[in-house]
C-alpha cells in the first residue's frame, strides 16, 4: 500500500517581483512510496534532490501537482494544519542536526511532543524510547555540543521518530559525517526499515549510501532518470481526464 505519493509534481522557484522565467527545480514528477519502503533519491548537485524532498515533506508547496501523505492532500491542508501534519506524521532529518544547543539531547527530542502539549510524563518516556532506538539513551542528558557529530544526527533521528511518524524523510543525513558515523547512521537507518517497518526516504549524492536502501530513484534536472523498483500509485488526476 502507497503511504506517500507525489503525482504531476512541478516547482518552479521565482525572485520575487521579477518578471524572469525563474528556474524550474521539478518539471513534473511521479512517485509512490509503499509502506516499509527504504527509498534513496539520488542524483547530481542541483538536480532537484532537496526541493523533491522538502514538498514531499511539506515544507515547500509545489507549483503544481499533489502530494498525498497517508491519503491526505498536502495542498488541501492551510498552513496551520500542515505543520501538524509535519508535526505529527512526518519525521524529518537533515544534514546538520539542527538539535537546540540549550537543550538536553531527551529534551530536543522530546520537543515535536513537548509542542504538541503531551504530558512532561509521556514526553520522557517517548523521547527515551526514541533514544533506545538509536542507541543514544546513555546520552540522554548531554548537550548537543558535548556529543559527537555522528551521536548528534543519530539524537536528530530519535527526534524524528519520537512522534511515531509514518515516514522519515531525510535530506544528507550523512553529509556532515566521516566515513565510520556515516556508516553507522545508515545502519541505523536500514534497522529502523527492518525491524520496525518505519518507511523511509533519503536523499544522497553518494552511491555507496543511495545503495544501503531497497530502492533507488534518480534525478536529473527536475525529472526522474530511473526507479530501480517502481511502485504502481493511484491513478493521477491527469489520469482520470479530470
Ligand atoms: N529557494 C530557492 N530559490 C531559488 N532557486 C532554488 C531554491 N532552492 C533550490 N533552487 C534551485 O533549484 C534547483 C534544484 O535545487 P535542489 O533541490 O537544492 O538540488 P539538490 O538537492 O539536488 O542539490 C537548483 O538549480 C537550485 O539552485
Ligand atoms: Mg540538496
Amino acid at each position: 500500500m502507497s503511504i506517500l505519493e507525489a503525482q504531476n509534481l512541478f516547482k518552479t522557484f521565482h525572485k520575487p517581483g521579477s518578471q524572469a522565467e525563474g528556474v524550474a527545480a521539478i518539471r513534473g514528477i511521479d512517485l509512490a512510496v509503499n509502506v516499509g519502503e527504504f527509498v534513496a533519491i539520488t542524483g547530481a548537485s542541483g538536480s532537484g534532490k532537496s526541493t523533491l524532498l522538502h514538498m514531499l515533506g511539506g515544507i515547500t508547496r509545489p507549483s503544481s501537482g499533489r502530494v498525498l501523505l497517508e491519503g491526505v492532500d498536502l495542498a488541501g491542508l492551510d498552513d496551520d494544519a500542515l505543520a501538524l501534519v509535519r508535526r505529527r506524521r512526518i519525521g524529518f532529518v537533515f544534514q546538520r542536526y539542527n538539535l537546540l544547543p540549550e537543550l538536553s539531547l531527551l529534551e530536543n527530542v522530546a520537543l515535536p511532543l513537548v509542542l504538541d502539549g503531551t504530558s512532561e510524563r509521556a514526553c520522557e518516556q517517548a523521547a527515551t524510547a526514541a533514544l533506545e532506538a538509536v542507541g543514544m539513551a546513555h546520552r540522554a542528558g548531554h548537550r548537543p555540543d558535548a556529543l559527537s557529530g555522528g551521536e548528534q544526527q543519530r539524537g536528530a533521528i530519535a527526534r524524528a521518530l519520537v512522534t511515531g511518524p509514518a515516514i522519515v524523510l531525510a535530506d544528507e543525513p550523512t553529509g556532515a559525517l566521516d566515513s565510520a558515523n556515516a556508516q553507522r547512521v545508515i545502519e541505523l537507518l536500514q534497522r529502523l526499515v527492518t525491524d520496525r517497518g518505519q518507511t523511509v526516504v533519503l536523499v544522497t549524492h553518494d552511491a555507496a549510501t543511495a545503495a544501503a536502501a531497497g530502492r533507488t530513484v534518480r534525478v536529473r534536472d527536475g525529472l526522474i532518470e530511473s526507479d530501480s523498483h517502481p511502485v504502481q500509485g493511484m491513478p493521477t488526476t491527469k489520469a482520470l481526464g479530470s
